[in-house]
């Protein structure tokens, strides 16, 4: 077993102890045999694992206060989630929608047939499937998120890998378990179908020529070693640490090296000219029809209005029991208070669109994948930041030119933010964006894997934060909540109360 070099191990010593957990629970969770111990041993990145993790408490409870109704009130006001402008009759937004919906039912852009955008954002499941993980022409390590709301997001994915909803919209397309196009058989499948309706939307469709031209090379040089060798010393599950420590290895690379390999590793895609440039006009009908889909007539919604309307009026003699209830409003008062939920579910969505390691732990599924996806699975936004620089969608690249998608340009928050995007930042490894939590409680299972069945569970994991992350460290700010019954059950009637119809704006 060879050793990490000197300037690796130097680099996984110098990075700040995060989160540390007292010795003797790890030596009871985690049995060794003699044969890991040796391998740990042999290690120093291991000894540099153990230091990183031992002596530091668990947190505090959370003692935070509840907010006084002026605040709240504020904060209130902050959520009120207006209507986008709907399109003019006649317009062309009107038919670039009419366009983008009649794409997101069709089962015919798919290798098999059967797939379309709806399988999985189904319109009678508030846009999602009641699948812990979706399932296209394949299945997927991913559970699928609404589609209500989404043009007032920034980033799209779990871990906001692609910067706008058309660039959203060009990756289950391409994706080999979703609907498992490639980008030329996605040109030819619109030539074949909609030749007239792109024609008059986007001007001729240029012959294409399916190639596979444009494959991208392997691991890139821009790979910020820090990043990796963090990565790797932030390894929960005991196993895995070792197994990854092997197949280094055995492939005669740097432990670090190998987890820059996983995760700065370059695509491979198909991208002929054309049809990247169909694939850009596709992605910018269906973002279209998505953004005038909207949720926002819940009993909160109704509540919030209220609140606006009567500035003099007390925030409790504003609850009703039929629509949103005194119980639901204890329950915001915990969500902005002790729970301190909406330092990152703020805003009209109820998310801050920035990205989070709450700390989630291993699960069996995860257990079972080989290394590399099992690296690719839970790395989060630290590779998904990387792969927006990389995507030949994002909201510096030409393709946008033509399609004059409004989202996909250069003025957009994500594309803003990304001047600053720091490749190297420890908080990315395991980080998931926040979830809006509209319509949440229709829209179970919960998490980024679906690993949590009920927002009972959900609630659960921040009430007590038992886990211990799969890799990174638990964001700080988070506190077990130690919360009563009635308390739990608060929160919940405040969840349940987001649930609005969903309304179709390009339908006037
Ligand atoms: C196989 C099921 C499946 C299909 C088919 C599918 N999606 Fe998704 N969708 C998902 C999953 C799963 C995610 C989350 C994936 C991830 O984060 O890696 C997602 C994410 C999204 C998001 C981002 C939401 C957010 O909050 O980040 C949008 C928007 C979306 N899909 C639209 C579409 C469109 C448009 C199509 C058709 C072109 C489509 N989806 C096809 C399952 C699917
Ligand atoms: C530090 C930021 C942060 C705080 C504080 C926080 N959340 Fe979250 N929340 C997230 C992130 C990030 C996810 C997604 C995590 C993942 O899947 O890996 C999430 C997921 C959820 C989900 C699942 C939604 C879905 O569609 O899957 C619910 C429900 C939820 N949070 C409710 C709460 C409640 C209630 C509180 C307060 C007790 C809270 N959150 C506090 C960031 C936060």
């Amino acid at each position: 077993m060879e050793t990490p070099d000197k300037s690796t191990m130097k680099e996984i010593n110098s990075l700040k102890p995060f989160r540390k957990k007292k010795s003797k629970e790890r030596s009871r969770n985690k049995p060794l045999t003699g044969a890991m111990l040796r391998l740990i041993l042999a290690s120093g990145v291991v000894a540099a694992f153990f230091i990183t993790r031992q002596g530091v408490l668990d947190p505090k409870p959370s003692t935070r206060k509840a907010l006084g109704d002026s605040e709240l009130r504020a904060a209130l006001l902050s959520m009120v989630l207006t209507d986008p402008v709907a399109p003019i009759p006649g317009s062309r937004e009107e038919r670039l929608a009419s366009f983008g919906k009649k794409l997101f039912f069709d089962t015919r852009l798919s290798s098999n047939g059967k797939v379309a955008c709806a399988t999985c954002h189904q319109s009678d499941k508030f846009f999602t499937d009641s699948l812990p993980t979706a399932r296209g022409t394949g299945t997927t390590n991913r559970n699928t998120p609404t589609i209500l709301n989404s043009g007032m997001a920034h980033w799209f994915f779990w871990d906001g890998r692609a910067d706008s909803l058309a660039a959203q919209a060009v990756g289950p397309l391409e994706t080999q378990s979703e609907h498992g196009l490639t980008r030329s058989s996605l040109a030819a499948l619109i030539e074949l179908h909609y030749r007239d309706e792109y024609a008059q939307l986007f001007g001729n469709l240029k012959k294409i020529h399916p190639t596979q031209a444009g494959v991208e090379t392997g691991p890139t040089n821009a790979s910020p070693k820090k990043l990796a060798a963090y990565t790797l010393a932030s390894i929960g599950p005991y196993q895995r640490l070792t197994g990854v420590l092997k197949l280094a290895s055995d492939k005669g690379l740097q432990p670090s090296s190998l987890i820059a390999e996983f995760l700065f590793r370059g695509q491979q895609v198909d991208s002929d000219v054309r049809a990247t440039e169909v694939a850009a006009n596709v992605g910018t009908a269906l973002a279209t029809w998505e953004r005038l889909q909207i949720a926002n007539q819940s009993a909160f919604d109704g509540y919030l209005k209220r609140v606006a309307e009567n500035p003099k009026s007390s925030l409790q003699s504003l609850t009703n029991e039929s629509d949103f209830s005194g119980m639901a409003l204890a329950g915001l008062r915990i969500f902005t208070g002790r729970g301190n939920c909406s330092l990152c579910h703020r805003g009209a969505l109820l998310s801050d669109q920035q990205f989070h390691n709450i700390g989630l732990g291993d699960t069996p599924r995860q257990r079972d994948l080989p290394i590399q996806s099992w690296v690719e699975d839970v790395a989060g936004r630290a590779k998904g930041q990387f792969d927006v620089g990389q995507s030949e969608f994002n909201c510096q690249s030409r393709v946008w030119q033509n399609a004059g998608d409004l989202n996909a340009t250069r003025q957009s928050e994500s594309c803003r933010e990304q001047e600053f995007l720091d490749l190297e930042s420890f908080e990315s490894v395991g980080a998931f964006k926040t979830p809006p939590l509209r319509n949440v409680a229709m829209t179970a299972p919960y998490f980024h894997d679906g690993r949590a069945a009920t927002i009972d569970e959900v609630l659960q994991h921040y009430d007590q934060l038992k886990a211990e992350p799969v890799i990174g460290h638990r964001e700080e700010s988070l506190r077990p909540l130690d919360l009563s019954a009635e308390e739990k059950a608060a929160l919940k009637a405040f969840l349940e109360s987001l649930t609005s119809p969903a309304r179709d704006l390009s339908r006037q």
